[in-house]
């Protein structure tokens, strides 16, 4: 007789074990191995016969699509996150922060829809309808096409679509709060989220909805609940934020329909989210020119330049490890930038403890920075401002040299654009670009960017 195997698969990213521990060896999450049957699936017990199944026709791939597959929502920095509206059938999930907006975003995402004519079903679980209406009134987003209903039963929420015409957007306010009588375990847990969430994306398919779903965000920022969810829907979006900054940033980090570099910018004032359409204006909104150790940063976010400032604070250290802490920015990639400094261009940071920041919260992901936080950091070190109406951007490679980075004639536009009219970059950038009126400084290396700016430096008084 064959034995019959049992195994533990971790709720929380799906590895398998042989046996049960308290912690998963694939995720390091506690609690989470849970026993299930191996003998589960088509054809996995050879002696049950298996029904036989419907044949489906097959159709060609060039088929006509009847309906506009994509729903633009008229918000446009979303619309740009998306990838140009939402599909129809696509499920996307929106995590972040409690409070940073998610609700507020989609309740005027509803809204735009809506005055387009569209049907919407804003389904909450974590608010009362009352409490919608008054955000809703406050928002400017009473609509006559949105049903809202709050309800935290997938049967019941399915069983009222099915009354009906399927909308074109049903939001789902927190996965975290739904629940199924399929699963037993109590709202919220790993099974119960997944099973909701699977009954909802099959209506999607089925129907041509569009379904958006909110998910809380943990400590460490992941989505709560199993991340499988993040595997089961189409599109994963955050909305992300500062604390104490008006601006918030609607970030693709998964797209099954669209590219997954590009971000929306808003702002959040008293009537609800704003679109800001030149998100570079905001971030350079505050800049004191006249500072030593900030270097303005022409960086790229997608499809779209964003101009930065990136602000360093190199001060001298009574510690024997000086402190390094970056806000904005990988840390290792600054570690980086330090030791090229030290060992290709002779400036010393070791009795000093280094601050990096990337003006307004914001948060770079480029090397193209590299160029730019070097600027800042041996600027703050001498003492000397840099020039204000310059830009900087380019990588900087281990032994020193610099290099050219993609998109330098998008770059020198947007600073052109708003009023800057110098910039430096790698040697060889502008073989194939033009200079778009700037008076660009090319620097083949590191160590000339850093004779340029020692150059600036005040003089030390003499004295006798
Ligand atoms: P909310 O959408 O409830 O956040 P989430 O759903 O992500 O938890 O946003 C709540 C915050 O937004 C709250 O701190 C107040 C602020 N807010 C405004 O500043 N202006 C507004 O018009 C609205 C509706 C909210
Ligand atoms: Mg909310």
């Amino acid at each position: 007789m064959a034995k019959t195997r049992i195994q533990f698969i971790c709720q929380n990213c799906g590895a398998t074990a042989a046996r049960w521990a308290g912690k998963c060896d694939g995720c390091n999450q506690w609690n989470t191995l849970v026993e299930e049957s191996p003998n589960s699936g088509i054809g996995a017990t050879p002696g049950k016969a298996m029904r036989k199944g419907q044949a489906i026709t097959l159709v060609s791939l060039s088929g006509d699509i009847e309906e506009a597959p994509r729903i633009s929502t008229g918000i446009g920095e979303l619309d740009r996150a998306t990838g140009g509206g939402f599909v129809r059938g696509s499920a996307l999930l929106v995590g972040g922060d409690p409070g940073i907006g998610k609700s507020t975003l989609l309740m005027q995402v509803s809204a735009a829809l809506a005055r387009k004519g569209h049907r919407v079903v804003y389904v909450s679980g974590e608010e009362a309808v009352a409490q919608i209406r008054l955000r809703a009134q406050r928002l400017d987003a009473v609509e006559p096409n949105i049903g809202l209903a709050a309800e935290t039963s997938v049967e019941n929420i399915l069983a009222t679509l099915a009354n009906d015409q399927p909308p074109d957007l049903l939001i789902i306010d927190s996965i975290q709060t739904l629940w199924t009588e399929q699963a037993d375990s109590a709202p919220g847990t790993v099974t119960q989220v997944r099973n909701s969430v699977q009954a909802i994306i099959r209506y999607a398919k089925k129907t041509g909805t569009v379904v958006v779903l909110v998910g809380h965000v943990t400590k460490d920022g992941q989505i709560a609940g199993p991340r499988v969810v993040e595997h089961m829907v189409d599109a994963v979006l955050y909305f992300e934020g500062e604390g104490g900054h008006h601006f918030r940033i609607l970030r693709t980090v998964k797209n099954r329909f669209g590219p997954t570099d590009e971000i929306g910018v808003f702002e959040m004032s008293d009537k609800g989210l704003r679109e800001v359409a030149n998100p570079s204006e905001l971030f350079l909104g505050e800049r004191n020119v006249a500072a030593p150790g900030a270097a303005v940063f022409a960086g790229m976010e997608g499809t779209r330049p964003v101009l930065v400032e990136i602000q360093a604070l190199v001060a001298p250290s009574s510690l024997g490890t000086p402190r390094r802490a970056v806000v904005g920015w990988d840390s290792a990639r600054l570690s980086m930038v330090l030791a090229v400094l030290e060992t290709h261009c002779g400036v010393r940071f070791g009795q000093h403890d280094v601050y990096l920041n990337v003006a307004g919260g914001y948060r770079i992901s480029e090397t193209a920075a590299d160029m730019a936080v070097a600027a800042a950091l041996v600027s703050s070190l001498v003492g000397a401002a840099l020039p204000a109406e310059s830009v900087y951007f380019g990588e900087v490679s281990l032994s020193g040299t610099s290099r050219p980075v993609a998109h330098t004639q998008h770059r020198l536009k947007e600073a052109q654009k708003l009023g800057f009219s110098g910039a430096v970059v790698p040697k060889g950038s502008l073989e194939k670009n033009s200079s778009a009126g700037l008076n660009v400084t090319e620097i083949g290396e590191l160590a000339e960017l850093v004779a340029n700016i020692a150059a600036l430096a005040p003089k030390p008084k003499e004295t006798d």
